[in-house]
């Protein structure tokens, strides 16, 4: 079938599954857990509270036939340049791949040198975590900085945060934003002497991490001496000559490759703070979970494919039910970063308006990423997802077991708060519901009248939620490459290229630009009434 009429056939049917609530689509069929939910190992995706049907689903699965998802993705898992614009192969898996299979780019096997980098990266940590490795002063290092945005930021930020349990290392701080704030306030609270700074940027040109590089160097030499540097820098680049250029040593430089999207990059040398933070061997077990997600994605068939069903929802949702936003709701506090990280890898990725072919496209594509972890949101703002006017599709996460034993009743408040929350989506109340309750607390029945449209709950809302055992490097490995995977299977069926990002490129070059207008250098004469406006107003 042609992805035309594939898109024409769904749409038909989520017209003819209008009139059909989510609550009598649970009533006709008890079993409808068993139908729509799939799992590998301890990894569940119940997308049961989703408005599709038998049919429904059979149609998802065609389209995703007529996009060719399994070719496509044998074209990427094989290092073909799918990534047209740049004109390069896409292999963020090859960073995790544990199988002997040569990975080949270009008729040369890539991982040799994948696990030389890792092996690097090793020793290294090893050093810093140990000791061995010391500052100018000969301190051990009790303090890592990662200068980085973005991709070379929001991974490393989100899987230190995620998997604090597990780390035995020094301590981490991040700074990203260009604002002088960001580096102020973390390196405030550290001794030089025993701070190490890591510097990283595939580019080794974005003009923030630069900045704060320069600022970082200075508050070094500053107060250690100009020698010290080279003793408390290093850097992950692919750009390994813009790095020597800044003075790192290149025993200190990790390299990764054009190959791996920057936010597709944790998996690379961009992830050496946290194998800092949880050691070399947490990190391995990281790449594993990935690795075995990679695997299932590779050869589950398509209807027990997880990253294949959640991109399958995804596009249900945002073309067929017309639904432009997902919510990304973490009953975990320690994934508090992820939806921040997802918002990267989704809307980078799949905000695009073009096809690979630079023609335009035909559905709506990428949907607006966005959450909070519960119970947090629910006391802020999910009173618009029960009763606001916008559906959002909501993505609960939820760990069967947390990490605090003694704490095992806050868990179990966890997991009910989460499990309530995508019932009450589904389920909803209707004005008969809430006008009993109401009477049948004592209530006159001109006040339940008055009050009862305040307590309806038009349910129907749909969810998905995952469930694994434990917030493990492993598990959260695997979540990691099982959301990369949904983004990928979205895009090939809006037929985009979901490896570059010439959107972010305007406001760099504008950025460029205004730089001199407001530091005074230059008229802002050229410039439209409003940019003129506040600028005038910024410099009074
Ligand atoms: O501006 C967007 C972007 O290019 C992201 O794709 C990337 O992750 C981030 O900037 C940082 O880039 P770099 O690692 O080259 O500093």
């Amino acid at each position: 079938m042609a992805l035309e009429a594939a898109f024409e056939a769904l749409n038909r049917q989520a017209e003819q599954l209008k009139g059909t609530s989510l609550r009598q689509l649970f009533a006709a069929a008890p079993d409808r857990f068993d139908t729509f939910s799939a799992r590998t190992d301890d990894l569940l995706l119940d997308y049961s509270k989703s408005r599709i049907d038998d049919k429904a689903f059979n149609l998802l699965l065609d389209l995703a036939r007529a996009a060719d998802v399994e070719g496509k993705r044998a074209a990427m898992f094989a290092g073909e340049k799918i990534n047209g614009t740049e004109k390069r192969a896409v292999l963020h898996t090859a960073l995790r791949n544990q199988s002997d299979q040569p990975v080949l780019v270009d008729g040369a096997d890539v991982m040799p040198d994948v696990r030389a980098v890792l092996d690097a990266m090793a020793d290294f940590a090893e050093a810093v975590r140990s000791g061995d490795l010391t500052s100018s002063t000969g301190d051990a290092f009790t303090d890592v900085v990662n200068i980085g945005i973005g991709g070379s930021d929001l991974g490393p930020v989100m899987t230190t945060i995620a998997l604090s349990p597990y780390h035995d290392g020094p301590e981490l701080h991040y700074v990203s934003n260009v604002d002088g704030a960001h580096i102020a306030d973390t390196l405030e609270k550290l001794d030089p002497a025993t701070t190490l700074i890591i510097v990283a940027s595939k580019t080794f040109t974005t003009i923030e991490t630069m900045t704060n590089a320069q600022t970082a160097r200075k508050w070094i030499a500053g107060t250690l001496g100009e020698e010290a540097v080279g003793d408390h820098f290093a850097a992950v680049s692919t750009a390994l000559d813009k790095v020597a250029a800044f003075g790192i040593d290149e025993s200190r430089v990790f390299g990764f490759w054009d190959w791996v999207g920057g936010r597709y990059s944790v998996w690379s040398a961009i992830g050496l703070p946290l194998m800092i933070a949880i050691g070399p061997d947490a990190f391995s077990d990281f790449l594993s979970g990935a690795h075995a997600m990679d695997t299932h994605f590779a050869e589950a068939p398509l209807e027990k494919n997880l990253p294949v069903l959640m991109a399958l929802i995804g596009i249900w949702n945002r073309d067929a039910l017309g639904l432009s936003a997902r919510a990304v709701l973490p009953y975990d506090q320690r994934l508090s970063r992820l939806p921040a990280y997802l918002q990267q890898l989704d809307m980078e990725s799949n905000g695009k308006r073009v096809k690979l072919d630079g023609s335009p496209v035909t559905e709506e594509t990428g949907p607006l990423v966005w959450g909070e972890p519960g119970t947090n949101g629910q006391h802020a703002f999910y009173q618009l997802l029960h009763q606001g006017t916008t559906v959002i599709p909501c993505e609960f996460l939820i760990a069967a077991n947390g990490h605090e034993e003694d704490l095992k009743h806050h868990h179990d408040l966890l997991v009910a708060n989460c499990l309530a929350q995508s019932e009450a989506l589904m389920l909803g109340r209707t004005l008969d519901e809430a006008k009993a309750l109401l009477s049948a607390s004592g209530m006159a029945a001109g006040e339940v009248d008055r009050l009862a449209p305040h307590k309806v709950f038009p349910g129907d809302r749909p969810s998905m939620t995952l469930v694994y055992e434990q917030l493990t490097p492993f598990a959260l490995g695997r979540l990691i490459a099982l959301y990369e995977h949904r983004v990928f299977v979205e895009g090939v069926i809006w037929g985009i290229n979901s490896f570059d990002q010439w959107g972010v490129e305007l406001g760099k070059e504008l950025a460029t630009a205004l730089l001199p207008m407001v530091k005074g250098e230059v008229s802002a004469d050229s410039k439209d009434a409003s940019t003129k406006g506040l600028l005038a107003a910024l410099k009074s």
